[in-house]
């Protein structure tokens, strides 16, 4: 039988598919892109109507429901990058920028020379952790289910990262910088550690859900490791040792940007946190009631 396809932008007609029951929208993808060669099959988002829902790649014609002369709306997503790309260039950046400001080079303080307080060694070694951390994550840990992301996100999300990478760290290595109480900083820095153990423990769970090469979804829970307990209170664990970790920096240093850094995260996780604990109790019946999205019986 035949689908044809529309472009979802003005219903348009971009040319008619050849299909049986059990062809998948990922196969379906491929004939498109024959169909039209600038429409990669990454780049496609296929619809039953032009501002619906992306079908998922493993629907079938079959299953959904679709008979001979019916239409699908096709969506160009633009440019598309991979998303271990964008992951590596939204972290080693920041990496790379806070290490610069931490060399004290005279272009950026002048010639003030003072030495670099604990707290700003201790600061560089938790801020190198953490991001050496997300990209030995992205690379060994993360089973992601889509293989990109539109281009201009590595723009929006790499100005965030790097500015707030600078923004901090010119001032907690500024030569001016005054250290807060030694006991409140070594009380801080081990709850930073701990929340990026917490962190790690949830990433490694959530691969530990999905088979290698797949990407089915399932309900998360606890493991053996007891950091992972969260699960029983938060759909986004994850989300919650990210803000702690952050928390935790910012008081360890006293710094007003590593604080603006915490609450502008802490709100980026909270709108996806609530959007993933939504899709969470639609897309399974049985989902545990009482967790809430990041924070334990709050949000
Ligand atoms: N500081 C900040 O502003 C900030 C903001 C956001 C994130 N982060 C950091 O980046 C980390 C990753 O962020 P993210 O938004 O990618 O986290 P995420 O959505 O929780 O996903 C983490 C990984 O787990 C997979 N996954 C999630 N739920 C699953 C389920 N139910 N079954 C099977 N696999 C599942 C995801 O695959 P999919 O590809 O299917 O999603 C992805 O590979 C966060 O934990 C946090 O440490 C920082």
């Amino acid at each position: 039988m035949e689908i044809e396809i529309l472009d979802a932008k003005n219903s348009k007609p971009i040319g008619k598919c050849t299909v049986q029951a059990q062809t998948s929208v990922r196969e379906l993808k491929v004939s498109v892109h024959h169909l039209k060669k600038s429409l990669n099959p990454h780049r496609q988002s296929l619809r039953l109507e032009s501002r619906g829902k992306t079908l998922k790649d493993t629907d079938t014609i079959e299953s959904l429901s679709l008979r001979d002369g019916a239409k699908l709306y096709c969506k160009d997503l633009g440019p598309q990058i991979s998303w271990k790309g964008v992951f590596l260039a939204e972290y080693a950046g920041p990496l790379f920028v806070y290490l610069l400001f931490y060399q004290r080079p005279s272009f950026i303080y002048g010639d003030i020379i003072r030495p670099v307080s604990l707290t700003a060694n201790i600061a560089a070694a938790c801020w190198s952790i953490h991001y050496a951390k997300r990209l030995l994550e992205t690379l060994f840990v993360h089973r992601f289910s889509h293989a990109t992301m539109p281009l201009r996100n590595l723009f929006k999300n790499c100005i965030y990262y790097w500015g707030f990478a600078a923004y901090v760290a010119y001032h907690v290595n500024h030569p001016l910088f005054t250290e807060p109480c030694r006991g409140c900083m070594l009380a801080a820095v081990t709850g930073f550690m701990i929340s990026e153990l917490g962190n790690f423990s949830i990433h490694v769970n959530l691969r530990n859900l999905r088979p290698a090469g797949s990407t089915v979804r399932k309900i998360p829970v606890p493991d053996s490791n007891p950091l992972t307990k969260l699960f029983n209170f938060v759909s986004c664990p994850n989300y919650t040792y990210e803000f702690t970790s952050w928390l935790f920096f910012s008081i360890a240093t006293q710094c007003i940007p590593a604080y603006l850094f915490t609450a502008a995260g802490m709100y980026q996780m909270t709108v996806w946190a609530i959007g993933k604990h939504k899709n969470y109790k639609k897309e399974f019946k049985d989902y545990p009631k009482g967790r809430k999205a990041i924070l334990p019986f709050i949000i």
